[in-house]
Order: structure tokens, then C-alpha cells, then sequence
């Protein structure tokens, strides 16, 4: 059979990665999280004070950034390594979750994430969530979705996640710094949000995780029947 790209875009905090995940396991692919990419960028940029305004201090600290995902064993899930460390809860927190558009929207950044994606993603059999995948990372997807969801349900799926991993954020928190997020994402210059002409619309308000990963991966079988 044949394999495919996956493309799932879409607003912060629709399901995305919790979907994308449970359609990489079903077909027996590849997930990348190119969120968690941007934001352990993020992550070093703090930790090494880099100026946001510097293009040459962006340029170097890049060079000096390997982001890498490794299965953990006990989980089977993929874990966000920075130069070697375990980033996977740092990276989620809301310090980084309140800086991350602004770093995702410089120009080099994107240049160099979206080069070491479309490496990730070469061999097929990937499913990868992010903002750009349908549009700008892998146009040519066979198939590309784009994710929405209302924005008090989103805040408190956000919120339950957090408190999962024992940090409980107020919930108007979580649903101003969405907003933002998705205007900075949507607006910026370089590669914003948008859905791809040819991506199918999947609106999650409703749906449980279940139905979102089963509504994806049907979408997919279709399009590997007709690769194959
Ligand atoms: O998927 P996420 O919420 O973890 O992503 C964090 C931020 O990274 C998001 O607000 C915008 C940015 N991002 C991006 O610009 N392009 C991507 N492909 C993925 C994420």
C-alpha cells in the first residue's frame, strides 16, 4: 500500500496533536508535532536570552539547536528532545506558551523548522500537526485537514490537559492567550494560518477525541486506496 502525508492544521488547542496521534497509531505512522518544534525554539531562545529583534543572534542560536523526537517506552509516545534533554513538560508550559507565536513569526525560525520537517517527512507514512503542513511544509499532502473548534470548549480541553500534568491555569487565562495566539498565527507575515483550499474543514465542538481520530482516519484510508 501505498503512503501518504497527512496535513492537520488548525487553530490552538482544537485536538489537533491529540488527533493526529490516535490517526498515526491506526495507520501505523510517523507523528511529528511541529508545534512542539517552535516551541522548544522558544524554549532555548529564553534560556539563552536571545534577542528577538537580532537576526544574527537568531541566525546562530539556530545553528546551535537539534530538535529531536524519541519514542518513550512506557507511553509509546514521541517526547521533544532539545540538544539532547527532555523538553516534553517544559515546553507546554504557559511562560512558553505566551511567547511562542512571536518567535513561530520570525522569519528564520520558520526557514529552518520547516526545512528539517519536510526532511521528516520525506519517506511518507507521516502525520504532521502544525499551522503551515497543507500550505506551506508539504502542499502536495494527499490529505489535508483543517481543525476549528469553539473557543470556550477549546480553553477547557486546554485547561484539563494542564491540570493532567498538575499545573491549574484559570481558564480566562487559557482562552485570552488562545486568542492571541491565533491572531498572531493568523495575521503574521511569514506563512500564516490558513486553510488550504484543498483541506476538509473538521469541526471538533462536538466531536470526542475518538470520533475526530475515526472522522481522519477514514478521510485517509480513502486517500491511500486511491494512491495505491
Ligand atoms: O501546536 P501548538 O499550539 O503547540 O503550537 C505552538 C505555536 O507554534 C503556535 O501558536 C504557532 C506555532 N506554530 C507554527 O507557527 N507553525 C506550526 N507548523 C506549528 C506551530
Amino acid at each position: 500500500m501505498k503512503k501518504i502525508v497527512v496535513a492537520i492544521d488548525g487553530y490552538s488547542a482544537c485536538g489537533k496533536s491529540s488527533t493526529a496521534k490516535g490517526v498515526a497509531a491506526a495507520l501505523g505512522y510517523a507523528y511529528i508535532d511541529t508545534g512542539a518544534m517552535y516551541r522548544a525554539v522558544t524554549l532555548y531562545f529564553q534560556q539563552n536570552y536571545i534577542k528577538l529583534t537580532n537576526n544574527s543572534e537568531i541566525s546562530h542560536a539556530l545553528d546551535n539547536i537539534d530538535i529531536s523526537f524519541v519514542v518513550n517506552p512506557k507511553t509509546s509516545l514521541n517526547e521533544a528532545f532539545l540538544n539532547g534533554l527532555n523538553v516534553e513538560d517544559e515546553i507546554r508550559k504557559m511562560y512558553i506558551s505566551q511567547k511562542v507565536s512571536q518567535v513561530s513569526s520570525i522569519k528564520e525560525v520558520r526557514e529552518a523548522m520547516v526545512s528539517q520537517q519536510q526532511k521528516m517527512g520525506r519517506k511518507k507514512g507521516v502525520v504532521m500537526d502544525g499551522r503551515d503542513i497543507g500550505t506551506v511544509v508539504f502542499p502536495d499532502a494527499k490529505l489535508k485537514v483543517f481543525m476549528s473548534a469553539d473557543i470556550y470548549v477549546r480553553g477547557r480541553r486546554r485547561q484539563q490537559e494542564l491540570l493532567e500534568k498538575g499545573q491549574l491555569v484559570d481558564l480566562e487565562e487559557i482562552m485570552d492567550n488562545l486568542k492571541n495566539r491565533d491572531y498572531l498565527d493568523a495575521t503574521r507575515k511569514e506563512s500564516p494560518l490558513k486553510q488550504a483550499e484543498d483541506a476538509v474543514l473538521l469541526d471538533t465542538t462536538f466531536l470526542t477525541l475518538e470520533e475526530q481520530i475515526e472522522e481522519v482516519v477514514q478521510l485517509a484510508l480513502g486517500k491511500i486506496i486511491e494512491a495505491s
